[in-house]
């Protein structure tokens, strides 16, 4: 380069940094930041109690940033921590706007989003608008007919009194929780409906003043600092005008009056839950242009794939930046081959709205662990696959040390969905297995707590499997997430292309590729024996050889070993992530 060139060069460089300096705000710097997020789910009961009750708390979480930090974590989503009777563990919440005083203080939540921000991480809160507990403000003056609450939630009238003296509610419907949706109301006179616990009742979103309250709980929360929303339950939100009586689904496998004995084409996704979720985005959106701040909102999904899909909405009306993609809970299991796989991921990627982003869920706190589900190896094998793809991944607390689920006797049931269900079913319906104390150390209950009892019993496995152990070892699930999630940052996967093959009945590949930066192949064998793939022959642009970069713990190499591509050994139920430079 010759010197007048370089000086030219240099002038540039010092006038697009003095630019940098002393402008406002460009575009750029609100752009959004969520769409190759790694984020991290925390059940705030179950992460670190620090007070001794046995309940994990806000200021546990706080003490848990450097963990997550090293796990390469970006954005954390609380599950909720306002203030509730614990009926449902927070999903019953009597004050949107406060803390419940078992998980802290005003200030402790203060304390954790400084810590978040200064970590360099965001933090998403769960907004639960289906419902708000029976002990709320809005319920209690709902039963007394007090203006302007008296149609907050969804009264109707009996229709009757039966032989046995009982009133009959208004309709079939049944609780997702077991049981009648109705809960007669002797005050008021009425019956009212909840579709979760009776302790949950339902808001009435036709009614234009609920819609407002909701609105401002959004608000209040980006007020203080919010980066953004998980919406509960969507699905559930509004209920058909009508009232009839939902079609029975006839499954001879679901036991009396639990949810699935119902068709509900009346109780979910109706037409009007759409236009409810464009209310909450708008709120966002106005907070986004006069703050300049990029914001997320993501939801539950709802119970089939294209009522899911509606909830992206569209270019002119977006609603969710993203619903969750549970396909990988719901549609694999130890039956699940290359091209089953591969259809899984296909059923998200192919169903989706072209300007949408693709988000990867292994796990949550209403679902057994990934590991309870996929067993060992093979769960780290479907995280290698989770972590890079392309688009938003959302890991579990606990799946990063490849937790497993927790054997929770009937006496120490707790999840009002396990306990409804009776001694003879709960173990099908309870979530608390998935919802046990992080292991954290080999310590008394894992490290979890500083005093001598925990709401839910500690796994007995944790003095191998524990974060201290994992750190230690020179390969665990915790080294793995880290390289998964170090890689993650890299362009080839931020904005690399993606193709995916299935290589064999058993060997299902993608790659991740930016040319001429490192890229990567990731492999897994669904089949329970080891096997032999050339994923030369399905990837032309793959070299002859590239690097192990990380593999699950029965694989025989070590990482940094050159590996021929036309020629890669997988052990049974394994994964391979390997490196390489694309030709070009
Ligand atoms: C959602 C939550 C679940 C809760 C229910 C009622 O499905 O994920 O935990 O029990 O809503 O709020």
């Amino acid at each position: 380069m010759s010197n007048a060139r370089r000086q030219t060069d240099m002038r540039s460089a010092l006038f697009l940094l003095a630019l940098c300096l002393f402008s406002p705000p460009t575009e750029a710097q609100n752009e959004e930041w969520w769409p190759t997020a790694t984020l991290y789910q925390v059940y705030p009961r179950s992460l670190k109690d620090t007070n001794g009750d046995g309940v994990g708390d806000i200021k546990g979480i706080t003490e848990s940033i450097p963990h997550l930090v090293e796990a390469g974590i970006d954005c954390v989503w609380l599950s909720p921590i306002y203030k509730s009777p614990m009926k449902d563990f927070g999903y019953d919440i009597s004050d949107f706007m406060s803390i419940d005083p078992i998980f802290g203080t005003w200030e402790d939540f203060l304390e954790l989003a400084r810590v978040v921000k200064e970590a360099g991480l965001r933090l998403v809160m769960d907004i639960v608008p289906n419902h708000t507990s029976d002990e709320h403000e809005w319920f209690i003056k709902s039963i007394n007919r007090e203006d302007p609450y008296t149609d907050y939630y969804i009264w109707k009238d009996s229709l009757g009194i039966d032989e046995n003296g009982t009133q009959i509610p208004p309709n079939n419907w049944i609780s997702a929780f077991a049981g009648s949706s109705w809960e007669w109301n002797e005050q008021r006179q009425q019956f009212y409906l909840h579709q979760f616990t009776v302790a949950q009742p339902d808001l009435d979103y036709r009614n234009p003043l609920v819609i407002e309250e909701m609105k401002n709980v959004l608000r209040f929360w980006l007020e203080n600092g919010m980066d953004g929303f998980r919406v509960d339950a969507p699905g559930h939100i509004v209920e058909h005008i009508d009232f009839l009586d939902e079609p029975p689904t006839n499954d001879p496998n679901c036991p009396p009056m639990q949810f699935c004995q119902l068709q509900h084409i009346y109780t979910m996704n109706q037409p009007e839950t759409l236009d409810i979720l464009w209310e909450f985005r708008q709120v966002v959106e106005e907070y986004e242009l006069t703050s300049g701040e990029k914001k997320v909102i993501m939801s539950e999904p709802t119970n089939n794939i294209v009522d899911t899909m509606t909830f992206y909405g569209t270019p002119e009306r977006p609603l969710m930046d993203f619903p969750f993609n549970v396909n990988f809970v719901f549609d694999i299991n130890n039956q699940t081959n290359a091209s089953t796989l591969k259809g899984a991921i296909d059923k998200w990627i192919d169903n989706m709205p072209a300007h949408a982003t693709a988000n990867w869920v292994m796990g949550n706190h209403d679902q057994p662990r990934n590991r309870a589900r996929q067993g060992e190896e093979f769960a780290m094998a479907l995280s290698m696959v989770n972590l890079l793809l392309p688009g938003i991944s959302i890991t579990y607390y606990g799946e990063e040390i490849n937790m497993d689920n927790t054997f929770v006797s009937w006496e120490q049931t707790q999840d009002p969905q396990g306990c409804n269900a009776g001694p003879e079913y709960y173990q099908r319906f309870s979530r608390d297995p998935e919802r046990t104390p992080f292991q954290w150390n080999d310590q008394p209950f894992a490290g979890f707590t500083t005093g001598n009892t925990t709401w839910l019993p500690v796994n007995e496995n944790y003095l191998t499997l524990n974060l201290e152990a994992q750190r230690a070892a020179e390969r665990s699930p915790f080294k793995i997430f880290q390289k998964l999630t170090a890689a993650r940052k890299t362009d080839s996967v931020k904005s690399g292309a993606f193709d995916h093959q299935v290589l064999s009945e058993h060997i299902f590949a993608f790659v991740r590729e930016e040319p001429p930066s490192l890229s990567y192949l990731v492999l897994v064998n669904t089949g329970y024996s080891e096997a032999q793939a050339n994923a030369r022959a399905s990837f032309a642009q793959l070299p002859d050889a590239g690097i192990v970069y990380t593999n699950t713990p029965s694989s025989n190499f070590q990482i940094g070993d050159v590996v021929g591509l036309d020629a890669i050994v997988l052990p049974a139920r394994g994964g391979l992530v390997i490196s390489y430079l694309p030709l070009v």
